[in-house]
């Protein structure tokens, strides 16, 4: 169901914040929902937030699916002097008694159920993916909503709360900060730009203020009135994440002794040490223009004037020279992939011609693989290089794979999309194309902490969890160790962050096509761009060599300074 509940002092620092957007003189009846309102937290400490307002003409409402959560949301707001109506149920069907609102100006109550329209939601919906629900309820949802793609129940949440919001009432939410970058999140984007006016946004990052498994913001938006201009506008943000940088000398932490909340509240900003941890608060603003589905990129005017730097200097991005690949899926690793093919029996053994070593993101490592490496496990690659294509094998031609294969039949027919799309049951997912794999490559894990991108000349096949980058026809070879060196620098950490903001927990990063790809190059004739290509040439040979630590650490710090140069800006001590 998503149950994870707020914790008091985040849920009074939303109550606030939304409640600082109220227009109403405070003998107007206010009316407040939590339409998932789990145990009462979030609504509690709206009510409370009321009341220190001064605003006693209240009533809230409060919708629920689990009815034990209800139960104790009914003991936590026993409050005195206001109306608390809690409703057991789906709130996305009781919020259906409304039509959408496609007509700003027209107010339609309705009668039943939550009664009329509300001054305030706040909420923090459940975050799951609709598909568990059910393929039907799932579609069902995303018609009503007009979602597509990976379609996430606060999505739909968010849609059904601009149903029950009045024009010029106020939400405050919590959610996955997901939406604001992701494909799927487009629709959402148009809509709250469309029909509500974005207020405020606070991404949580990293700073597990919940136990969640998405990084949580704060959106804070207003039902509009009337329909506007498609004019942009501008949108205060506030973002916080772990800081792992070391601290530069001219940047002394500020210490706040209540807490991270606390610190957002008080409007600081940098390098804070909380007690949760050390923490970077970046503030500044973000263009919205009405129904565009742009991505919200949270960036700040220091982080924008870098930007544009590195991209005054970029020659080229890196899919201009070469394919950033995903590695293959086989949707069935534990029968496609092993470490110990040669324990099976020897009837059941696949051909040792079809078990090709397959790197992972164990294998992960920066540079360069150390000489005589080789990945530990093996993949039964069940495609051959057939002219300009490929060809999937003919089974009767590999008596062993074949007995293996049918060994797992069943579990590899449940696959039944591969069936679906005109191929063979023994097939895998996403083969990419065979004859590729000979390239030089560069090969880099999904996730990590820091860049690993590393030069691989061997035939290795590359596993769903990495990339791999090949260089496009007529590419110079010496463009391969430019795209390692840039890749692998401090600089292209500072780019990536700024530029795609897609932290996950434990400062780990996420390096994807749609990143990777997109990442400068500078022109690779200029003085720096071939000291970096030299630089990075021979340190690859001295990782393969496994040369002393101290030879390799003093490369990398000469690929760093010579990339900064390359790009224009002045090397800082790196992140
Ligand atoms: C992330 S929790 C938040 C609870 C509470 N608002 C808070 O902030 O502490 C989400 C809640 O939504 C409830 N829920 C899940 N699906 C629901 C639905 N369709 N209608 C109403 N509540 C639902 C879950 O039971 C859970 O209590």
């Amino acid at each position: 169901m998503g149950a994870h509940y707020t914790p008091a002092p985040l849920a009074r620092f939303v109550a606030d914040k939304a409640i600082a957007y109220l227009e109403r003189s405070r003998s107007e009846l206010l009316r407040v929902l939590d339409p998932a309102c789990g145990d009462g937290q979030l609504l509690n400490a709206a009510i409370e937030a009321l009341l220190e307002h001064g605003i006693k003409n209240w009533q809230a409402v409060g919708v629920e699916a689990d009815a034990q959560a209800l139960g104790e949301a009914r003991n936590r707001l026993a409050h005195p002097g206001g109306v608390v109506h809690l409703i057991q149920g789906d709130f996305l069907r009781v919020a259906s008694e409304f039509t959408p609102q496609q007509e700003l100006w027209s107010e339609q109550d309705a009668s039943a159920g939550l009664g009329s329209r509300f001054d305030l939601v706040i909420a923090n919906p459940p975050y799951v993916r609709t598909q568990v629900l059910g393929a039907a309820e799932a579609q069902r949802i995303a018609n009503r909503y007009d979602l597509s793609g990976r379609v996430d129940l606060y999505h739909a949440f968010i849609r059904a709360i601009g149903d029950v919001l009045r024009n010029g009432g106020i939400l405050g939410i919590i959610t996955s900060n997901r939406f604001m970058t992701t494909l799927a999140g487009k629709a959402i984007r148009s809509y709250l730009t469309t029909q509500l006016e974005v207020l405020d946004v606070i991404d949580l990052g990293d700073t597990k203020l919940f136990e969640a498994a998405v990084l949580p913001a704060v959106l804070i938006a207003r039902r509009k009135n009337r329909v506007k201009g498609p004019k942009s506008y501008t949108v205060p943000f506030t973002r916080i994440y772990s800081h792992t940088r070391s601290v530069q000398e001219d940047e002394t932490p500020a210490r706040v002794s209540g807490g991270i909340i606390e610190a957002l509240a008080f409007g600081d900003e940098g390098i804070v040490d909380a007690p949760e941890g050390t923490f970077a608060i970046t503030r500044g603003h973000f263009a919205v223009t009405p129904g565009a589905t742009d991505v919200w990129r949270l960036v700040s005017s220091q982080e924008s004037e870098f930007l544009s730097r590195i991209r005054e200097y970029s020659h080229q991005v890196i899919e201009d020279v070469a394919f950033v690949r995903v590695g293959i899926k086989t949707t069935a690793d534990e029968v496609f992939i092993r470490k110990n093919w040669a324990a099976l029996p020897r009837e059941k053994c696949p051909e040792s011609e079809l078990l090709r070593p397959i790197l992972s993101h164990e294998d992960a490592r920066r540079w360069a693989l150390p000489g005589r490496y080789v990945p530990a496990a093996r993949v039964l690659y069940p495609h051959l290089v057939s002219g300009n294509g490929k060809r999937v094998i003919n089974l009767a031609d590999y008596p062993g794979t074949r007995r293996y294969l049918e060994s797992f039949r069943s579990r590899l027919e449940a696959r039944s999309y591969v069936a679906e799309a005109g191929r063979r049951w023994y097939e895998i997912w996403v083969p990419q194309d065979p004859a590729a794999w000979v390239s030089p490559k560069i090969v880099f894990p999904d996730i990590s902490a820091e860049p690993k991108f590393y030069l691989v000349y061997e035939e290795y096949l590359v596993n769903g969890d990495c990339y791999w980058i090949t260089l496009r026809p007529g590419t110079p070879e010496e463009t391969l160790y430019l795209i390692l060196g840039v890749a692998n620098s401090d600089l292209m950490t500072r780019f990536h962050d700024a530029a795609f903001s897609n932290k996950l927990y434990s400062a780990r990063r996420r390096y994807i096509t749609q990143y990777v790809a997109r990442y400068p190059l500078p022109h690779p004739d200029t003085p720096a761009a071939l000291r970096v290509s030299t630089l990075t040439r021979e340190l690859v040979e001295q990782t393969k060599q496994q040369s002393a630590l101290d030879s390799i650490r003093q490369l990398e710090h000469d690929i760093n300074v010579a990339v900064y140069e390359a790009f224009g800006i002045e090397w800082d001590g790196g992140v």
